[in-house]
């Protein structure tokens, strides 16, 4: 059984044939998944002269070595391999005129390496080609109009079955031998997020309610430049590749923001731009993207951006775009081995949801359509390997009670103080205190995950990436296993 229709579960379903699989999702396609809305590319070293090891170096680099390296390694080594299954498949990757995929550039690569599909509409490139591949597939059913409500566990602590609810709120038992959980991130727990409604984080915290371990669960990436919507949760995103074209964030005299900051000025990494825009923002200034000086021709790698301007009635060909800090990705999750096991037996993650240290503290750009590529479909190869069937469940898990909406909206609030591109001590015990004096909020499932982010937080006293702690003894952040006061991080 997988649970989660983005690229990952996706890429698991169909690499498991021919061994049946159940796929359960919210909707039947690519339509409110994170996949689909993703505008970066797929980071692999097939430029010239590139190679997978300056790929890896990237991405420790932006991760501030808190990666596991092996991962690190079997990631950029896999991504070559990973296009070409995808380009097997059908995706329509951008070629120049010399049939040469196209390279771009976003945050903390040191070369053009990024490979797109449709300019910035690559998620829903991939996503359609994976949908259609999986609609062709024999091996799975596709559940759609349903999330996961419940683990159940065999006598011996086994995942054996699932209950799952339909959108008319009737539930169902299932057996599962094999439990895949591919649900992906956390934004929908904060006020402002980049990410869609569904990812609310409820496979995680079902699963920690399960027993299974989390890693990393304090680190949340930021993206610098959400477009600046005056409300609402659910932010578009303008994506990282606009800058690898040029484009530069600017004040509101047109001052260049991240000049002097740190080396790779715009191009920085991205919890490095995050918090240099998030002070701008906390004092109450504005911030903006200057996309003016593109040539004509780059804006056809854009379209995504060009229809999100003008659904907010903006030209970004002449006019700055309103861009804030918002969540992003969650670099923690479920913990799992390099094969995507986790400690609870029968329990497997793969994506977001899950925490391999293939990130470390800060995700490296483009790499995560690419991790949910090449870890779902290793995984998926090899469960459908495996047999066995499930069983009768011995105890139900489930992940807590629903909050009211008042009690929701004042962790959200609660959280995105707490746990934003600045943190500190005295907000990160202060929510952790008003969640444990509030019973309705220690009971629901969001507040329990919630502390389950804080506690690590509070008690990670020095900066790390995403990361970034103002009250720090040392008051700088660690790069490359080196402490640094360099590149603009004293708060
Ligand atoms: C972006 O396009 O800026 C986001 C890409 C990513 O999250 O890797």
């Amino acid at each position: 059984m997988v649970v989660g229709a983005g690229v990952a579960g996706l890429c698991v379903a169909l690499a498991a044939a021919p061994r049946p699989v159940i796929l359960v999702s919210r909707s039947r396609g690519p339509s409110g998944t994170a996949s689909a809305m993703a505008q970066g590319g797929i980071a692999a070293a097939v430029g010239p002269g590139d190679e997978a090891v300056c790929h890896a170096a990237d991405t420790l680099v932006a991760g501030a070595c808190h990666n596991d390296v092996g991962a690190v390694l079997d990631l950029a080594l896999s991504a070559p391999g990973a296009i070409d299954w995808l380009v097997s498949l059908g995706v329509p990757f951008d070629r120049g005129s010399n049939g040469m995929l196209s390279l771009g550039r976003e945050g903390g690569h040191d070369r053009a390496r990024i490979v797109h599909a449709g300019g910035d509409a690559t998620g829903r490139e991939i996503m359609k080609v994976l949908c259609t591949a999986v609609f062709a597939s024999s091996h799975v059913h596709w559940l759609a109009g349903n999330t996961l409500e419940a683990i159940g566990l065999s006598a011996g602590g086994r995942v054996a079955a699932v209950r799952v609810r339909d959108s008319a709120g009737r539930v169902e038992p299932l057996q599962a031998a094999d439990l895949v959980l591919a649900t992906g991130g956390i934004g929908g727990l904060f006020t402002c997020t980049t990410n869609p409604e569904g990812s609310d984080g409820a496979g995680l915290a079902l699963a920690l309610a399960a027993g299974a371990k989390g890693r990393d669960l304090e680190f949340i990436q930021w993206h610098p430049t959400a477009f600046a919507v005056p409300s609402g949760r659910h932010l578009p995103l303008i994506t990282e590749a606009l800058r690898g074209a040029g484009a530069e964030l600017v004040d509101d005299e047109g001052n260049r923001l991240m000049r002097g900051t740190h080396p790779l000025g715009d191009l920085a990494p991205r919890d490095v731009v995050a918090r240099c825009l998030w002070r701008h923002r906390q004092a109450g200034r504005r911030v903006w993207l200057d996309a003016r000086k593109l040539l004509e021709p780059a804006w056809h790698q854009f379209p995504g951006v060009l229809a999100t301007c003008a659904e907010q009635g903006i030209d970004p060909r002449r006019e700055l775009i309103p861009v804030t800090p918002a969540v992003h990705f969650h670099m923690g999750g479920i913990a799992v081995d390099p094969q995507g096991n986790s400690n609870l037996p029968g329990l497997h993650a793969v994506g977001e949801v899950a925490c391999s240290g293939v990130h470390g503290a800060n995700r490296l750009a483009s790499n995560s359509l690419l991790e949910g590529v090449v870890c779902g479909h290793a995984l998926g190869a090899r469960l459908g390997k495996s047999g066995g069937r499930g069983g009768s469940a011995a105890r139900w898990v489930d992940a807590g009670a629903v909050p009211t909406p008042a009690v929701g909206r004042s962790l959200s609030a609660m959280l995105t103080d707490a746990l934003g591109p600045l943190r500190s001590g005295r907000t990160l015990a202060a929510a952790v205190d008003a969640i444990g004096a509030d019973p309705a909020m220690a009971c629901s499932w969001q507040g329990r995950l919630a502390l389950r982010m804080l506690v690590p937080a509070l008690a990670r006293t020095r900066s790390l990436g995403a990361h970034f702690r103002v009250d720090s003894a040392a008051n700088h952040n660690i790069r490359q296993g080196i402490e640094t006061d360099a590149y603009g991080e004293i708060a």
